[in-house]
């Protein structure tokens, strides 16, 4: 299995996406970061790459590409920046994959397809203030009223709260039944009831929208459930499996960003009359890193192989995310010892990439929970059970069969 070695339509998403990486969104990114402010003007640039719907079928307005690239995507826009990955994460992994995996065709034609194009951006409400890792937990709730549903509660810590037309909301339609009675709603921003902020304040990820949205007697139209009642917390659950592969792939391009600089910085800065780079304690932390890179790469590659042959990976994606995480985060910890007090000011990229990894040990299942589920698997305490819609295993001729990719 030579889960490793990328086609030519892979390379060249590649070779496009770092360029996007280097030449839009690293010249402008600090200050955004510095503002606490969302690089809206990224977003056409993103939809006109096709990166709005990088592994959605064409059919669905996306650009046709498999699994393996969306974590090629993710790995160099994160080498720029956390933020704009994480809109991929939201939009296309936490969004448009569950609505192409749950959702019926008149949702596809309806939400998926502009989406998919970039004419509109989705999100994800699952966290509340009260329900985070404990999601099962959580109290909206939504009243069947006819033709249509009553929505109440409010979601929280909700990335592009403030900027998405429309969010995929869970609520419950039998609290008694705990997570089997939650459900999946698509609500537009335009619906009565619904409203909108932003969480300010945060320590890093700064130029991502982060916020909250509050539901008061929110009416949805029955058509805009997703899935059967009930069958929420498995896609909650699923669309985490590909939200969370996004989130390690991005982590792979922090840990690279890390090194790059980091290796840079040491052959330039001397002390003690040699290159820093020549002492042995700070050639460690640099050989971790590569450790680090290599090691990430590995577990995500398998993630994705194991995505476009439509096998179930939840477990292999849990380990790369709770492998990437930790250990973009270590990276980022010691590229800001490696440049001493410049790293520690926002002159270099160093401090933010800190600032930034810490949020995804945090985020998409804290290290914790991928601690827990990890040692579920390992002790045979938990196994996947098949689901009604799997994720479907990629199958070129059809993705692409509406004309070309968009990228080109
Ligand atoms: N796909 C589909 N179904 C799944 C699944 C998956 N990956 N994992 C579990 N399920 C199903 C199970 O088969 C089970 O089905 P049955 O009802 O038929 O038995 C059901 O879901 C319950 O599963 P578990 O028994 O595993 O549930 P649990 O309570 O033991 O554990 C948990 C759940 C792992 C702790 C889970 O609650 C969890 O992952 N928590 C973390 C939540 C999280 O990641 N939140 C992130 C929010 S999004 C975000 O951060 C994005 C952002 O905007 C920044």
């Amino acid at each position: 299995m030579n889960f490793m070695q990328f086609t030519e339509e892979q390379e060249m998403l590649r070779e496009i996406a770092y360029d996007f990486a280097r030449n839009e969104v690293r010249p402008l990114i600090k200050a955004y970061d510095r503002r606490a402010e969302f690089p809206q003007e990224l977003l056409p640039k993103m939809a006109a790459l096709g990166f709005l719907g990088v592994c959605i079928p064409m059919r669905y307005g996306g650009a046709g590409m498999d699994y393996v690239s969306l974590g090629i995507l993710c790995e160099a826009l994160e080498w720029a920046d956390s933020s704009v990955r994480e809109t991929i994460a939201v939009h296309v992994g936490l969004n448009g994959l569950p609505l192409f995996q749950w959702g019926n065709e008149a949702q596809k034609q309806k939400y998926l397809v502009p989406q998919s194009r970039g004419d509109k951006i989705a999100c994800f409400g699952l966290t509340e203030p009260g329900a985070g890792s404990d999601v099962a937990n959580l109290s909206t709730h939504a009243r069947r009223a006819g033709d249509r549903y009553i929505l109440n509660g409010e979601k929280m810590w909700i990335t592009l709260a403030d900027v998405a037309d429309h969010f995929l909301i869970f609520a419950k339609t039998d609290p008694a039944a705990r997570h089997r009675g939650i459900s999946a709603f698509i609500v537009e921003r335009g619906f009565s009831g619904v409203t909108t902020g932003t969480i300010h304040g945060k320590m890093g990820v700064r130029a991502s929208n982060t916020g909250w949205i509050a539901l008061q007697d929110a009416e949805v139209p029955a058509e805009n459930r997703l899935g059967r009642e009930g069958e929420g917390f498995k896609i909650a659950m699923s669309a985490l499996d590909n939200a969370r592969y996004t989130v390690a792939a991005g982590a792979v391009g922090v840990i690279k960003a890390c090194l790059e600089e980091s290796v840079q910085y040491a052959n330039q800065r001397e002390t003690f009359g040699q290159k820093i780079g020549e002492h042995q304690l700070v050639q460690q932390m640099i050989a971790r890193m590569a450790q680090r890179r290599d090691a990430g790469e590995l577990l995500v590659a398998k993630a994705g192989w194991l995505k476009n042959r439509g096998i179930r990976n939840t477990r292999e994606t849990s380990m790369a995310k709770w492998y990437c995480t930790e250990a973009a985060l270590a990276s980022a910890n010691d590229a800001v010892q490696i440049h001493g007090a410049y790293g520690y000011s926002d002159e270099y990229n160093v401090e933010r990439y800190l600032r930034n990894a810490k949020s995804a040990v945090i985020y998409e299942g804290t290290t914790q929970i991928h601690e827990l589920v990890q040692g579920a698997y390992a002790l045979g305490y938990r196994q996947d059970k098949p689901l009604r819609c799997e994720l479907p295993a990629y199958d070129r001729s059809y993705w692409q069969e509406e004309g070309e990719a968009t990228l080109e």
